[in-house]
């Protein structure tokens, strides 16, 4: 429960943040949010009036509608907007945990992002403008698309691979990597994409615990000029996946690779001569069409398993709501495909709706720090989405960059990831969107396909830092630890109370654990995504970060991020991640990792951004220590793995799986940083 406003609130809105820190909050186990966040930008009138979505009053219909009627509101947006070869009979059956959509119905991914399309004027579009490390560049039409996902079909077809057969993906970000999944779909086989910065060992864990039959991958991968050796780590990770039978290579690099016969075939080859007419299986709409594997904290990773109509109509109304996508627009999202947002919203999101996709191979400084920018001034990119962590190093590497180039084609930004700083989304929005692109901060999760709470570009007012609303057809709310709704304010756990279409089905050969992990902690009621968050005044939802990096400072919950944020608001930081010590008096400590703008400054320095913290939050969230670094533990996607700084902090050897660590040097840099 919380008392009104404080006095001193009005200091601190003036500068982006207050705090209402000193409000005690009775329940023991909720989250005492401190961050506060005034500013609001609401969408210009010429933007609304030509979005998807234009005006509150359609997105309150529509989403009013999807609460108290899902399946009539999903029903018949899928008898609309997806191609059935089989009308679907029920549109939902069964309840949380074990749902399933539009069972009865025949239907095809590949056929819903390609051949529907070229009965109409997009046969001729851009499905895929790609830019390669080294700038070679290549088109594919929705035609040229479909030609070369049939041949791959065949092939597929042609190497043993049938329906429901898993086939692994370990390739860089090249169009054969779209080619491949849509071929998978065609045929009805799961595809299971590994990130190309992956080792042996982790390709080898996933081909086993998937049983892949195929994998696709290629001679080596281009990443800041240097070759990845895709194909030797897969020839390595062969030794120990006796489930794998043969292997596909395509040539990208033009490197050296060892190639076994009977077992490893040239894409190439394969291709040539094949047929480019194949007609797309006839699939259950329940019928599984990709295991993407995500991080467990403990144990081995999750094979979180998407299945074919619900997640497709999932990732193409998404697309179409958040990202307000024209026909007429060029759309560019950074991700890899790796991960699931390339997977929903470079694939399957934007060609289902018949759009132009950029995909990019590298590294967004290579050969320099503007390669961003300028793919935007070269393709006149028109939707721009990207991560936090890719926000903070462009703010770090200096606004000379962005402002060398022609960036007003834009015109909507977007960010997923984790929870985006204020700071951050302010420069955002100043420097890359000229304060005249809406920014949607979009909060979903591999498990949830698609994604769930965001700004509409068109009908929300945004507040930096807050992902805002629910979608149309997601009922989220915020609880306590007995799963009793908070009220507003009130920091706690982020759950959906609703089933929706594009939702996780399973974790692959572990269906217990997916009930446990999902949906273990309000006895099957609820879907718990791991997040904390609150509710503002205006129902608007705060993201607090993954309740593990909550840390509890003498009875008080606070999230990192938010003390974060108020370090990232100060202007000699770039990057900070904040974890809890034990602590003698306090139980935990708060301990800050700092990464400056510029070089390492003096010890003076760390006094200044405690004093900084204590003004913006309140003497509560104090830090104890502040340590500088230049570099910080992330996952490949970009996450800072809190957990081992957490070992630093309490002056404990890491004993915890590193395996996603993005950069193993970086241990060791940060000890040396910041210890002794
Ligand atoms: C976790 C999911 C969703 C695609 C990429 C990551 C965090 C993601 C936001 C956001 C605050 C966010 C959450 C979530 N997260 N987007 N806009 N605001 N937090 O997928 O690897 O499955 O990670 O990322 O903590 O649970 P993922």
């Amino acid at each position: 429960m919380r008392t009104g406003p404080i006095a001193s609130q009005r200091f601190f809105l003036s500068r982006g943040l207050s705090t209402d820190s000193y409000l005690l909050n009775l329940m023991s186990d909720a989250i005492e949010s401190v961050l506060h966040e005034d500013r609001l930008f609401a969408p210009a009138a010429e933007f609304s009036a030509r979005a998807n979505i234009s005006s509150q009053a359609q997105y309150e219909a529509m989403w009013q509608r999807a609460k108290d009627d899902p399946t009539g509101f999903w029903g018949d947006l899928a008898t609309k907007e997806l191609d059935w070869f089989q009308p679907f009979e029920h549109v939902m059956e069964g309840d949380m945990p074990d749902t399933k959509w539009f069972t009865g119905g025949k239907i095809n991914a590949s056929y819903q992002c390609l051949d529907r399309h070229l009965k109409t004027a997009r046969k001729n579009k851009a499905a895929i403008i790609w830019e390669g490390e080294p700038g070679d560049t290549r088109t594919l039409t929705y035609q040229q698309l479909h030609h070369e996902v049939c041949k791959f079909a065949n092939v597929l077809q042609k190497l043993g691979a049938e329906a429901g057969d898993r086939i692994t993906l370990y390739m860089p970000m090249v169009p054969e990597l779209a080619i491949a999944m849509l071929a998978c779909a065609r045929i009805g086989a799961t595809h299971s994409i590994i990130f190309g910065g992956f080792s042996a060992d982790a390709i080898a864990d996933r081909n086993n615990d998937a049983q892949a039959k195929l994998v696709v991958t290629a001679d080596g991968g281009w990443r800041r000029g240097k070759e990845i050796p895709l194909k030797a780590n897969v020839d390595k990770s062969l030794e120990k996946s006796p489930s794998v039978e043969k292997v596909v290579v395509l040539r990208r690099t033009g490197g050296d690779v060892d190639m076994v016969p009977d077992r490893d075939y040239w894409w190439h080859d394969l291709m040539e001569g094949e047929s480019a007419d194949h007609e797309a299986a006839q699939l259950d709409s329940e019928h599984p069409l990709f295991i993407l594997y995500t991080s467990g904290s403990t144990g081995k990773p999750k094979g979180v398993l998407h299945t074919t109509a619900g997640y497709m109509l999932g990732a193409q109304m998404t697309t179409r709501w958040v990202f307000d996508l024209k026909d007429e627009d060029t759309y560019w999202c950074t991700a890899d495909i790796g991960w699931v947002t390339g997977h929903s919203y470079i694939v399957y999101g934007p060609l289902a709706n018949g759009a132009t996709s950029v995909m990019y191979e590298g590294a967004p400084n290579w050969p320099d720090e503007g390669r961003f920018w300028e793919i935007i001034e070269k393709y006149r990119v028109n939707i721009f989405y990207t991560a936090p962590t890719a926000i903070r190093a462009f703010i770090k590497w200096g606004d000379q960059w962005p402002q060398k180039y022609d960036l007003s084609s834009l015109r909507l930004l977007g960010s997923v990831g984790e929870p985006i700083n204020p700071e951050a989304w302010m420069w955002y929005h100043r420097t890359i969107g000229g304060e005249r692109c809406p920014i949607v901060d979009t909060w979903w999760q591999t498990e949830t396909g698609g994604i769930m709470i965001s700004p509409l570009p068109g009908v929300t007012a945004t507040k930096p830092g807050s992902c805002t609303m629910p979608l149309p057809g997601v009922v989220p709310a915020v609880v306590n630890e007995q799963g009793e709704p908070l009220g507003l304010n009130e920091g706690g756990l982020l759950v959906m109370t609703q089933p929706w279409p594009h939702m996780l089905r399973t974790l692959y050969g572990d269906h217990e654990r997916f009930v446990d992990v999902y949906f273990g902690k309000f006895g099957g009621k609820y879907y718990f995504a791991g997040d904390g968050a609150r509710r503002d005044k205006d129902g608007y939802y705060w993201v607090l970060g993954r309740v593990d990096d909550v840390i509890n400072v003498s009875g008080h919950r606070l999230s990192t991020m938010e003390v974060e944020s108020a370090l990232v608001s100060h202007p000699l930081v770039a990057e900070a991640a904040v974890v809890g010590f034990p602590h003698e008096l306090k139980g935990e400590g708060i301990c800050c990792f700092v990464i400056p703008k510029g070089e390492i400054p003096a010890d003076e320095a760390k006094k200044e951004l405690i004093k900084h913290v204590r003004e913006q939050i309140g003497a509560l969230a104090t830090p104890d220590q502040v340590r500088f670094t230049t570099a910080l533990p992330k996952t490949r996607s970009g996450k800072i793995m809190r957990r081992l700084l957490r070992d630093i902090a309490a002056g404990k050897e890491s004993a915890g799986d590193t395996t996603t660590l993005e950069d193993f040097s970086v241990l060791a840099k940060l000890r040396e940083d910041t210890e002794g």
